[in-house]
């Protein structure tokens, strides 16, 4: 086919263009006799026709499943090693007060970011104790706020974050429990991880430097450390990154240890998901035997008991039961050199999911109100938007009949999609609906033009 030329190395024409790979779908994804998309029981066309496309579809059965079966893996890895496993969900992938709830059910904890995120968490009826506080430049109100909502730990950023929380916890009256983030110097992504001595990044603090904050932590006596917390990056696919700063980190732990209580030792999220059929993320117990057979044996050569280990995986749990659904508009045939490149557009694009442009984020895409025997031709989806880097899918197969008024779906969009969403071009955000057992419910309201319209102080009423 002429339109391989311009395909991407990694991509391979599919033997069918209807498959759905299991890997990067949500886990109740197939299709029904008719050829259409089913996802927790609800056919696409059927949410198309209740809730309007674009829109946002998650797969409750499956956040739940992978809420569980992380904390499993942690949990059965730590318990094996003589300790035991914490897993925050880090709300930042996508919070509402149902996922919120879907995973404390699950036995998760939940990681916030703002004031907003903690409102959210709160909101849903999450345990204040079973909250982590984070952020770089956290307010007087959030931490304020923080503080006499209960929040279980907050994740001090630095030096000057010690006497801002202490004096807060001393005016509440409370002993506020806290972690300090610190640069281990790695780096990951994917298959890659870069260690170095420094960081150049605006997170935590050095490790050098961890002893003399946790020493000025320990002078104050509105606060308890939990220990130290690290994040090394997102969407990393194996446990070398993780091992190599677990190991850095567990140096100075131990050195700690010599100056009081380091009950936890906290090493972030960042677990990788397939977004394409040629990304190959390790499954969360091999990822969490890895880590945590790193963790004890270094702890076994410090001498140094294994801390309660804690993790914050986002993506990994909403990511893939995630998928969003599009009406096909305009199709155009372009001349490109080394053949033609069909674009798709889609009524929605780079407001609800700014990945690709952002981070050059590759997705997979498939028709969703039908299945077609027609030969898989290589499409580019695009959005509506007036820029163009507005693509959703930079390149993928769908088959060749693809059409003005067909559904399609991409995949792995339930983390930081709707999180990073806006209304460029004023278009409203679509809704979120959850699915399971047969029923749709929407999650989060879908924008109006009145949602856009009632915002802006310029309109008055009657014009
Ligand atoms: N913990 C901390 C301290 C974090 O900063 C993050 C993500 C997580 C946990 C969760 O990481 P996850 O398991 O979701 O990879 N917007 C980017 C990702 C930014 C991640 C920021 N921090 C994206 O769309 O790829």
């Amino acid at each position: 086919m002429a339109t391989d030329v311009i395909a991407p190395a990694w991509l391979r024409v599919p033997n069918d263009a209807n498959a759905l790979d299991a890997r990067v779908w949500p886990a109740s994804a197939h299709r029904d006799d008719a050829g259409e998309l089913v996802v927790g029981g609800v056919a696409a066309t059927d949410l198309a026709a209740r809730y309007g496309t674009p829109l946002y579809v998650l797969d409750e059965a499956d956040v739940r499943a992978r809420a569980a079966a992380a904390l499993e893996a942690f949990g059965s890895e730590a318990r094996a090693a003589g300790s035991d496993a914490h897993v925050y969900y880090a709300g930042k992938a996508f919070l509402s007060a149902e996922v919120a709830r879907w995973v404390v059910e699950a036995g998760l904890r939940i990681d916030v970011a703002s004031g907003g995120e903690l409102a959210v968490a709160l909101a849903a009826g999450v345990p204040a104790a079973a909250i982590g506080f984070h952020g770089n430049n956290k307010s007087d109100a959030e931490i304020a706020r923080a503080v006499s909502a209960g929040v279980g730990s907050i994740v001090l950023d630095g030096r000057a974050e010690v006497d801002r929380v202490a004096d807060a916890a001393e005016r509440a009256g409370v002993v506020q429990a806290v972690r300090l983030r610190v640069n281990s110097g790695v780096h990951a992504h994917t298959h890659e991880f870069l260690a170095t001595a420094h960081d150049d990044q605006k997170f935590g603090v050095p490790l050098a430097d961890a002893p003399g904050v946790v020493a000025a932590i320990r002078g104050r006596d509105s606060l308890r450390l939990l220990g130290l917390h690290c994040h090394i990056g997102s969407q990393i696919f194996d446990a070398g990154g993780f091992a190599e700063s677990a190991e850095r980190l567990l140096a100075v732990h131990a050195e700690l240890l010599a100056g009081g209580d380091v009950p936890e030792l906290n090493l972030g999220g960042g677990f990788g998901i397939a977004y394409t059929s040629a990304d190959d993320p390790t499954p969360v117990d091999e990822l969490a035997r890895g880590i945590v057979a790193a963790v004890a044996e270094r702890c076994a050569a410090l001498g140094i008991p294994v801390p309660v280990l804690a993790f914050e995986p986002g993506r990994s749990i909403v990511g893939p039961p995630g998928i969003s659904l599009y009406e096909v508009g305009t199709i155009k045939d372009v001349p490109v050199s080394g053949g033609i490149r069909r674009y798709v557009a889609v009524d929605g694009g780079m407001s609800d999911n700014a990945r690709p442009a952002l981070y050059g984020a590759d997705y997979t895409v498939r028709l969703a109100s039908r299945a077609s025997d027609a030969a898989p031709v290589l499409v580019r989806l695009a959005g509506k938007h007036c820029e163009s880097g507005d693509i959703l899918v930079d390149a993928d197969y769908l088959p060749g009949d693809v059409r003005p008024g067909d559904l399609v779906a991409v995949a792995a969009t339930g983390a930081y999609c709707w999180a990073l969403s806006s209304n460029y071009n004023l278009l409203a955000r679509p809704a979120v609906v959850a699915v399971t057992d047969g029923e749709a419910r929407v999650i989060v309201r879908g924008e109006t033009e009145a949602d856009l319209l009632a915002r802006d102080a310029g309109i008055m009423e009657g014009r």
